[in-house]
């Protein structure tokens, strides 16, 4: 059995070193002991992979459970085991908190909407967003804060347009997101986020039953009169996780995907010189990025015999999705982005019966807004040094709170 898995167990999360790389102890434990122990803030031991096979492995395994209610689910949180006796709380947690053969039910009402085919179609609508978006900072003039100019607006009117939900009341998702986002949130002020965002989905979900339009949250209404798979509660818990899941993880990865072009210069060059490169360069991101490393956890249902070690039943499983995204037997040099690369196997967006309902509309997004940006703003430049950018250490999903950004003004030069 290897050592770390019986002595002493180091806590999790572990903090990063340098802002764009993943724990030092994510590569020191793949190559020692890539099934590891470690102790959750709450003092519970869970065990930790590090390594990308074995990620994968369990991430398909019928024997894992992602219950955030099981007692031994590993939570990054101290306020969330309390969080999860509450029932507004819970419904958030909709399909990602779900296993089979609810899951697979529940997955199978909005799978369409969310089809390479039906998000293409959202392309015109997009690009129509983003191009007004980097317009209203050109007409600002720098320095902007990237982030509520573009990231975050862009995200939430995407996932706006697509569900039914007024942009108007974006203050109400956006604000209680990043309280939900954020480890060191109160128990007070997580049970009074999710109260409020339940109430406003509530209200907004009634309405629609009452009246449904041609909108993603429309369209599951009149679909589940037919199906009645979904109850009342079921749709709200629905509409509460597509928002949040919708724009949180999107606009971190804008916010952080920006800030690492804009590092590598000479790569970025070559995407404004040849734009048929973004799409690989937007897998490379993904990989090299991982905003959402600590969302695949899981417990286990029954015992897993794997490299050595047996995860018992009741187990906590946190699978590091960044530490499997920088495996060195996977992806050679992990430690360099590089635009050439195919990385498209990444798991930055998870693997098996819960990957990423999103991750089409995901890639679209970050196609049009790197391709829009950097060619509506050639010189774009950070207006402070990217390490004294606040990065987002107190997060589930990894990102930034604020880029502040500039260029040189046209008028003038
Ligand atoms: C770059 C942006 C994104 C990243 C990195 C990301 C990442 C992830 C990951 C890692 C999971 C798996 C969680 C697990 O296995 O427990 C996931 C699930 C999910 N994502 Fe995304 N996501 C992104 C964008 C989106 C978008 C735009 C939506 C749109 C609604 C979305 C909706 C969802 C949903 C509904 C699930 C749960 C799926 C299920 O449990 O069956 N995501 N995402």
């Amino acid at each position: 059995m290897a050592e770390v898995a019986t002595s002493q167990a180091p806590s999790f999360p572990m903090d990063r070193a340098c802002p764009m790389r993943p724990p030092a102890e994510y590569a020191s434990l793949r190559s020692r002991c890539p099934i590891s122990r470690i102790t959750m803030p709450d003092g519970q031991q869970a065990w930790l992979i590090t390594k990308y096979q074995h990620a994968r492995a369990l991430l398909v395994d019928r024997r894992v459970s992602s219950d955030r209610t099981h007692p031994a689910y590993p939570l990054v949180a101290n306020a969330d085991r309390k969080l999860l006796q509450n029932q507004t709380y819970l419904s958030r947690l909709s399909l990602i908190g779900m296993d089979p053969p609810i899951h697979t039910a529940q997955r199978q009402m909005v799978i369409t909407e969310f089809s390479v085919r039906s998000v293409q179609a959202m392309r015109p609508q997009i690009k129509q967003i983003v191009d007004k978006c980097v317009d209203d900072m050109l007409a600002c003039g720098g320095p902007v804060d990237l982030v509520q100019k573009l990231s975050l607006a862009v995200a939430s009117q995407v996932i706006c347009e697509l569900l039914g939900v007024p942009y108007a009341d974006r203050e109400v998702f956006q604000e209680r997101t990043k309280v939900l986002n954020r480890r060191t949130s109160t128990l007070q002020q997580g049970m009074a986020a999710a109260n409020e965002l339940y109430a406003y989905l509530d209200d907004l979900v009634t309405a629609k039953e009452a009246a449904p339009g041609d909108d993603l949250l429309g369209r599951l209404i009149v679909k589940n009169r037919k199906t009645g798979t979904l109850d009342h509660g079921a749709v709200v818990g629905m509409a509460t996780l597509l928002l949040q899941a919708g724009h949180e993880t999107t606009t971190n990865m804008i916010s952080l995907g920006t800030v690492a072009l804009l590092e590598h210069p000479t790569q970025l060059a070559e995407l404004r010189a040849n734009p048929k490169l973004i799409p690989q360069a937007v897998e490379e991101l993904l990989r090299y990025l991982s905003v959402s490393d600590v969302g695949t956890s899981r417990v286990a249902t029954e015992d897993i015999e794997i490299n050595g070690e047996t995860i018992r039943a009741g187990e906590g499983i946190v699978v590091a999705g960044m530490a499997a995204n920088w495996d060195d037997e996977v992806f050679a040099e992990p430690e360099r982005l590089d635009i050439h690369r195919s990385a498209r196997h990444h798991l930055a967006f998870g693997f098996g019966v819960h990957q990423c309902l999103g991750q089409n509309l995901a890639r679209l997004e970050l196609e049009i807004v790197f391709e829009t940006l950097f060619r509506q703003i050639p010189d774009l430049r950070l207006a402070v040094p990217a390490a004294e950018l606040p990065y987002k250490d107190d997060a589930f999903i990894y990102g930034l709170y604020e880029v502040p950004v500039t260029w040189s003004d046209r008028k003038t030069s």
